[in-house]
């Protein structure tokens, strides 16, 4: 039995996929270690979003070497979306003996096995229908309370300062039956909180079925879970999918909506096909329908050619829109992109730090003001475990994805439990049993 070991960085897409990794390997008779120095083979599932996240695992990458050397037979394997973009660059550093890109999984077991034979491989073609449809996915969440169901891979949309397009290639959707399917033996397996996952799942589409009337299927067809869903595209948000929403009570009150930037310009410099007229209309209809729906964002401080002007326009529909939470990043040139090849990276590091920080000081104010408004109100959470601090506390999240954390010690992992939010702090509802 050879023992697989795998690092995952990046988005909740490279966890899905890791799970659908593991499904592959496993029927070939590996088994999984969470014990690097264990491991007959080590592989990290990468992801190329921002440089620095790259220059994170290209250390790591060199850290794995430290097994390499101690026992010749270990086989060190780079997937996902680094090794799609870096390709044989990341073979000619010796350190890696697989290079396999977001749509190869299938043919890992292949490529490990050529390689353990002496032959370095690589896999990196991108396929118009892959979707892993039939593999059941071996989940790696320990708790078994939440899974991440892959709805659909690749993306369509280029925006002109992301590298995910050409990581992840075009859009395709997977067909609606295996994901109901998924979805049931969830709920078989006990699991609580399923979450559709997609690069821009508001473009899904199968058959008959857009995003709306494929959520509204996952919802009637698993009432007693929780359903979440990421990522939407402002653009292509529609009033069905906000209406099925509102409809359903099992699918929780939470959009992650990015933004990217509140300026007009700079949006359009970023091909993101929306103003910031747009998005504020779509936040009025989230609200109107869903008054206690929770709106988080992306932001990108920086980008090419921005003016204090055009910072002061995403300070300002940040705080017209009020967010619940953000993540929020320095823009970072992604070589391949439009933008890397059309506008030079022009902002001055200094600056980008600035107005990131100016944006980050904001959203905290907002955070807090945002739980602040909660203190009072009663929420149901999913129990997670025991909160990191305290044992005699758990902790889980409510339906607007916000932390909550109260005394406790009847309950457990996969519970749902009624409770009062006393306190906060920009992070978390301190609450108490009800
Ligand atoms: N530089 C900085 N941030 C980026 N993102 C995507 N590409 C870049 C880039 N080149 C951010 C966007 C996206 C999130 C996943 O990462 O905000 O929504
Ligand atoms: Fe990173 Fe984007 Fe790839 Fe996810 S899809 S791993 S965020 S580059």
């Amino acid at each position: 039995m050879r023992k697989v070991y795998i690092e995952t960085y990046g988005c909740q897409m490279n966890v899905a996929d890791t799970e659908v990794v593991f499904s592959i390997l496993g029927r070939e008779g590996y088994i999984r270690t969470e014990e690097i120095d264990q491991a007959d083979v080590i592989l990290a599932n990468t992801c190329s979003i921002r440089d620095n996240a790259e220059q994170r695992i290209l250390g790591r990458i060199g850290q794995f070497n430290i097994y390499r050397k101690a026992r010749p037979d270990v086989i060190v394997g780079i997937l996902g979306c680094m090794a799609e973009r870096m390709k044989e660059t990341l073979l000619d550093s010796g350190k890696v003996d697989v290079v396999a890109g977001p749509d190869a999984y299938r043919r890992l077991p292949e490529l490990l096995a050529a390689a353990s034979q002496g032959h370095p491989q690589i896999d990196v073609i991108l396929s118009r229908e892959e979707t892993y449809a039939d593999i059941a996915p071996v989940r790696v969440d320990k708790n078994g309370v939440s899974a991440f169901i892959s709805i659909m891979r690749g993306c369509n949309n280029v925006c002109s300062y992301c590298v995910v397009p050409y990581t992840r290639g075009a859009e395709r959707s997977r067909d609606f039956h295996t994901i109901v399917r998924e979805a049931c033996e969830c709920a078989q397996q006990g699991y609580k909180e399923i979450t559709l996952l997609g690069q821009n799942v508001d473009s899904y589409h199968f058959g008959d079925y857009d995003f709306a009337r494929l959520l509204a299927l996952v919802a009637e067809s698993v009432p007693d879970l929780r359903i979440r869903f990421s990522t939407s595209n402002p653009q292509d948000i529609s009033d069905a999918v906000i209406e099925t929403m509102a409809a359903h009570a099992n699918i929780c009150r939470h959009i992650h909506l990015p933004v990217q930037s509140g300026s007009d310009r700079i949006l359009e410099k970023m091909r993101r096909r929306y103003t910031r007229a747009w998005y504020l209309d779509r936040v009025a209809k989230i609200r109107a329908l869903m008054p206690d729906c929770a709106i988080t964002t992306d932001v990108i401080a920086g980008f090419c050619s921005e003016t204090e002007e055009d910072h002061r326009d995403t300070l300002d529909i940040f705080g017209r829109v009020g967010f619940d939470a953000a993540f929020m990043f320095q823009y970072s040139e992604r070589p391949g992109t439009l933008a890397a090849k059309k506008y030079p990276d022009d902002v001055a590091p200094d600056v980008k730090t600035r107005r990131l920080e100016e944006i980050i000081a904001l959203q905290n104010r907002l955070s807090l003001e945002s739980n602040r408004r909660d203190v009072g109100k009663t929420f149901r959470v999913l129990v997670e475990g025991p909160s990191k601090r305290n044992a005699a506390e758990l902790c889980g999240r409510n339906s607007q994805n916000k932390m909550c954390i109260w005394p406790d010690t009847a309950h457990r992992a996969g519970d749902f439990v009624d409770v009062k939010v006393v306190d906060c702090t920009q992070a978390t509802l301190f609450c108490e049993p009800v």
